[in-house]
């Protein structure tokens, strides 16, 4: 029988998986695809509709998300127009698409001024005719730029879930991670939040910074419990090629095992249950009560450079980067492009059946709930176990319970970030490791 450690390497700390397959999976799609071709025989009545806002107030050094801070100033209006413009090619090429989820991120959504937060929110019912106060909606925000204002804007458009990014509260270990944010901004904000009744609030805190001892991480815990956010996301630090941490060559210790379970632990005693190895719920948090959406299989429209979108045989995006002149140069082609290059997919993966296999199997087994063997066969007519044998090495090593429902033990959620990459194809993996990082 095999130990974790033998069976997936010596970290559980790998690589978020929070899709598959990796952005670093896209090429160049030649021919283009024009989207009406790729839809046209899609269901397209439970839509996932997400909007990309690629700008922020700083660049914080861990983060390598598709943003840019310090844009010119009128970046950001025209970013908003050329918004509507896609918008509109995209509608035209799916007239009857049918949205039952929206989220808004970033990048920092409301590093919009309040006028342009309030065009962007436009663009979703007015061109993408989603209908927020139907469906759950949910979007990013940072202490600093969250204003009252955009705030009240935002609760009243529709907006469910308000995800705050904090951190941390201790403005030392803030400023370790090169996010130069202050404490008072994180706890007016929240009262804000609070004050306008968001259903939901989220808070995102970073465990295993350069100089923060478990003290310091619990520490935090125990202040975001205080607030009693409806959901709370635990990231451990990854350190990443091009970010401003990306030069100091940490080393890791088996510090953010440490920090992970003493957290866990504090939250399962606080009366919140695990969704996955970041997420946690308080068990009181209301219920999507949202039309059906299965993000395994259900689609997705994403507006702006830097946002997804999925079909069942094909995933497609603008092109990718982190550092600070790839962002720029990809911004700036979006900002000058014609509307009818907006009518095409250029650049993506292509799913055959056993991508969409495991796509289904990572997605569903890396969340605590775990997979139903009979949802598996259903979309698939196959059982799961067959389909991907190696599942039985992940048993054996403990790491999850062979049911009805294949679900991660405590042990196999602590290594899900080395569980999710351990399942990619040879296809993937191998893309993955061609892509050149800009
Ligand atoms: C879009 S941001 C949240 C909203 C807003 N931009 C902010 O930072 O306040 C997404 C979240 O991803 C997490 N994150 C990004 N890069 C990370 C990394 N390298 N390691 C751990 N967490 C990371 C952070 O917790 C961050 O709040
Ligand atoms: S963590 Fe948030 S604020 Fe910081 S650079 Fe990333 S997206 Fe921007």
């Amino acid at each position: 029988m095999n130990s974790p450690e033998q069976l997936l390497g010596e970290t559980p700390f790998v690589s978020y998986v929070y899709s598959y397959p990796h952005k670093t999976t896209y090429r160049p799609l030649e021919p283009a695809r024009p989207l009406h071709d790729v839809w046209q025989h899609e269901c397209r009545e439970s839509l996932f509709l997400y909007l990309h806002v690629p700008f922020c107030e700083f660049r914080c050094g861990f983060c390598n998300l598709f943003t840019l801070a310090n844009a010119a100033t009128d970046w950001t209006g025209r970013y908003v127009d050329q918004i509507r413009r896609e918008a509109e090619q995209v509608r035209d090429a799916l007239p009857d698409a049918c949205f039952t989820r929206l989220a808004i991120g970033g990048g920092t959504p409301t590093f919009l001024d309040v006028g342009q937060l309030a065009a962007l929110l436009q663009v979703v019912t007015g061109v993408m005719g989603a209908g927020p106060q139907q469906i759950p909606v949910s979007i990013e925000a940072s202490p600093a730029t969250a204003t009252e204002e955009k705030l009240a804007l935002l609760r009243e458009f529709g907006v469910d879930r308000l995800s705050l990014g904090v951190q941390t509260f201790d403005e030392r270990v803030s400023r370790n991670l090169g996010r130069p944010q202050k404490t008072c901004d994180v706890e007016r904000t929240i009262a804000t939040v609070r004050a306008l009744n968001f259903p939901v609030l989220n808070l995102d805190l970073i465990y295993g910074g350069e100089g923060q001892t478990l003290e310091d991480w619990l520490s935090s815990v125990r202040t975001a419990i205080e607030y009693r956010p409806e959901e709370l996301y635990l990231y451990p630090l990854y350190v990443r090629a091009l970010t401003g941490l990306g030069s100091k060559h940490r080393a890791w210790g088996d510090e953010r095992v440490i920090m992970y379970r003493k957290a866990q632990e504090l939250l399962l005693s606080s009366g919140y249950e695990q969704v996955s190895l970041r997420m946690f719920r308080t068990r009181q948090a209301p219920q999507d009560e949202g039309p059906v959406y299965c993000c395994q299989s259900d689609g997705m429209i994403g507006l702006g450079p830097g946002a997804r979108s999925y079909c069942s045989e094909l995933h497609y995006s603008t092109e990718y980067a982190v550092g600070r002149s790839g962002v720029a140069a990809i911004l700036s082609d979006y900002l000058t492009r014609q509307e009818t290059e907006f009518s095409s997919a250029r650049y993506g993966f292509q799913l055959d059946d056993e991508e969409r296999q495991r796509r289904h199997l990572i997605l569903s087994l890396l969340q605590a709930a775990g997979l139903q063997r009979s949802d598996y066969v259903a979309r698939f007519g196959r059982d799961v176990l067959d389909d991907f044998p190696q599942l039985r090495e992940l048993i054996s090593a403990g790491l999850a319970t062979e049911d009805e429902c294949l679900r991660l033990t405590t042990a196999g959620l602590e290594w899900s970030d080395a569980i999710g990459p351990w399942l990619y194809s040879s296809r993937a993996q191998g893309l993955m490791e061609t892509y050149t990082w800009h």
